[in-house]
């Protein structure tokens, strides 16, 4: 049995966490934690993790990123294994997460679902074989309730994109500010706010006279609500260290 403390129990992936977990075997939900402290018929809803005394389990967060100190001092004081789902850190933020990945276990990601991190993989391929005469851009688009532009799966996809080319490369969010041609180096992001779109990622790589196209669709919250269990599931025994999607894939791969 995996046992969760669920940061940002009252928000849409919070409830999409508790309703996958009453639908599988295997985990339950010991605490949440919310500063909207709605009850829940399942577990008590804390409006602060510290009020939790005696915790146990994995700590799962889907709260916001500016929570993500709070969690983590509290994790490394319990000795909890923690997935940080949140996204949109700032540099300081990234850094703590690295700095207590030296003494607890820390999985994070900032999309926990399967095909996004094909997505990546694919992406990485195409950008192998096509980066010396195709521009590549993103598009994300998210449902007009979404804090954070662009998303941060947006950015994984750039980075993963990035860090695979072996030549300078420059994000560009806005053209509108400049009059100038676009520049080979550029990897153009661009975000799309509206309705209630759950999420969708599509990677450009427009060349001469072709263009290919590589895109995820995500239709409901319950692909990064199994995603995070999984991840949930994935860390609880591991010793200290930062755990990633693709390392959960390949070890599931073996
Ligand atoms: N990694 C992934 O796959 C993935 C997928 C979807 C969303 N996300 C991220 O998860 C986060 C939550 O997304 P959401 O759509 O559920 O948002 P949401 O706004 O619906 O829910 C956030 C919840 O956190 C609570 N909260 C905010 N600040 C808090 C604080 N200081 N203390 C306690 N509770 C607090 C809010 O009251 C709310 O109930 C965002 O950062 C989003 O980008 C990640």
């Amino acid at each position: 049995m995996t046992e969760i403390i669920l940061t940002g129990c009252n928000g849409r992936m919070g409830k999409a966490i508790a309703d996958t977990v009453k639908a599988s075997e295997g985990f339950t939900i010991e605490a949440g934690v919310d500063i909207n402290t709605l009850p829940s018929p399942d577990f008590h809803v804390y409006s602060d993790i510290n009020g939790i005394e005696d915790p146990h389990g994995v700590i799962v967060d889907f709260s916001h990123h500016t929570l993500t100190k709070d969690i983590l001092d509290y994790a490394i004081k319990h000795k909890l294994p923690v997935v940080v789902a949140t996204t949109g850190h700032t540099e300081d933020e990234l850094s703590l997460i690295a700095e207590a990945s030296k003494s607890i276990p820390v999985f994070k990601t900032a999309n926990m679902s399967l095909g996004i991190n094909l997505l990546v993989e694919l992406a990485k391929k195409a950008s192998d074989i096509l980066k010396d005469s195709f521009d590549i851009e993103i598009i994300e688009k998210h449902h007009n309730q979404k804090l954070d532009a662009p998303s941060g799966t947006a950015l994984l996809i750039a980075d993963a994109i990035r860090d695979n080319l072996d030549r300078e490369t420059e994000y560009t969010y806005d053209r509108t500010a400049r009059r100038e041609k676009r520049k080979p180096e550029e990897i153009g992001i661009h975000s799309v706010r509206g309705g209630t779109i759950v999420g969708e990622h599509e990677v450009i790589f427009a060349g001469p006279d072709e263009l290919v196209t590589i895109s995820h669709r995500a239709d409901s919250r319950r692909v990064f609500a199994s995603g995070a269990l999984s991840a949930a599931e994935y860390i609880k025994d591991k010793k200290a260290g930062l755990y990633n999607m693709s390392m959960l894939l390949s070890e599931k791969i073996k």
